[in-house]
């Protein structure tokens, strides 16, 4: 059986699919048919949409594009730092179970778990991803390489899983959030989601995060814009997946991407822009959006970091720095926490 995110489950459900594979759906009240952060977003100047509309089916596909560029050295080099340390990883945590927040194709994880595999570790893996269908496949094909792997599967939001979990089947628990997501999050959003990670963790347990590093534009704003055209393709999908949601009449060949370093905040921006003078209709949100020629949307920003700045956010909420991995080049950072017993 396939989840798929058109499934007609209106409320949460648990299916035990085999004895190694359950899962979890936390279907909420879906904020994309309401729309309204669409509405807020383009009747704000200058207008902005939030990134979660990038990623319909084509949009994750493109995303799966972009992680195999050569201008793209984000995936490549934090799956490097992985293959390179996580024995070590292993070998600090001991057993544990692996949650992973936003675990698509769950690649990497198969990284950390021959790590534990090779120590004999117990294998217990709780995948979190907002796209059911992906989590289920990626589960099967993960229950065949791994005989003795255990998965138990959450389709929701971030948010909504960590406030959900069960103890840990294992004496310890690492939360792993790789991939450098973190980048696309406000700092504001930031230190909210730590604290929901903090809330779903025991002292002891570990969170494990991956971490997009300072650099130089010359390397940066390549990563966003590639020679192929295939990030420029992904921002713009936004607009055809926003016209399939609300029989919209954006026309894509009239807008533009737009992806530069901003080297104050050490954040890329993405944005659309807009080649004329134009108007667009959202039919089901009942909305009209007037642009002007050079007018932009904010789609994404990405962040870069300095280790030492996540680990001083990190220690506010307890969760202390055990090591960090980088590459030859500096470019990514794994970061290993702890949370701290703060009776200890
Ligand atoms: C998902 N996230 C980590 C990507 C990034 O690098 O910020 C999203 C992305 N946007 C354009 N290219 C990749």
């Amino acid at each position: 059986m396939l989840i798929s995110n058109s499934s007609t489950v209106s409320s949460d459900e648990a299916i035990q699919i085999n004895p190694r594979l359950r899962i979890e759906i936390f279907r909420e009240q879906c904020p994309i048919a309401a729309g309204e952060d669409v509405i807020n977003g383009l009747t704000q100047t200058p207008k902005t949409l939030p990134p979660k509309y990038f990623y319909d089916d084509h949009g994750s596909l493109l995303f799966e594009k972009i992680c195999e560029l050569p201008e793209y050295y984000v995936t490549r080099t934090e799956t490097q730092i992985l293959q390179n340390y996580a024995s070590e990883i292993a070998h600090l945590t001991g057993p544990c179970e692996l949650v992973e927040l936003g675990s698509g194709s769950s690649t990497k994880t198969r990284i950390l778990l021959d790590a534990y595999q090779e120590l004999g570790h117990p294998l217990h893996y709780l995948p979190i991803d907002i796209s059911g269908g992906i989590l289920e496949q990626s589960a099967h094909s993960l229950l065949k390489e791994y005989p003795t792997l255990h998965i138990h599967g959450i389709v929701s939001t971030y948010e909504t899983a960590l406030k959900h979990l069960n103890p840990s089947p294992l004496p310890n628990r690492m939360i792993g959030f790789i991939g450098s997501t973190l980048g696309n999050l406000k700092p504001e959003d930031c230190h909210t989601f730590f604290a929901h990670v903090v809330e779903a963790l025991q002292p002891g347990d570990y969170f494990l995060l991956g971490v997009d590093l300072h650099k130089s534009k010359s390397i940066l704003e390549p990563a966003y814009d590639d020679s192929q055209g295939v990030t420029a393709a992904f921002n713009l999908n936004m607009l055809r997946h926003l016209n399939r949601l609300f029989s919209g009449s954006f026309d894509l060949s009239q807008f533009e991407h737009l992806a530069f370093y901003n080297e104050k905040e050490h954040q890329i921006e993405m944005h659309l822009k807009s080649l004329k003078n134009q108007t667009v209709e959202l039919k089901t949100l009942n909305l009209t959006v007037e642009f002007q020629e050079g007018e932009t949307i904010h789609t994404e920003i990405s962040r870069k970091f300095q280790f030492e700045q996540i680990q001083a956010e990190l220690k506010t909420l307890g969760l202390v720095s055990l090591k960090n991995w980088t590459d030859q080049n500096q470019w990514f950072g794994l970061m290993l926490c702890q949370l701290q017993d703060v009776n200890a």
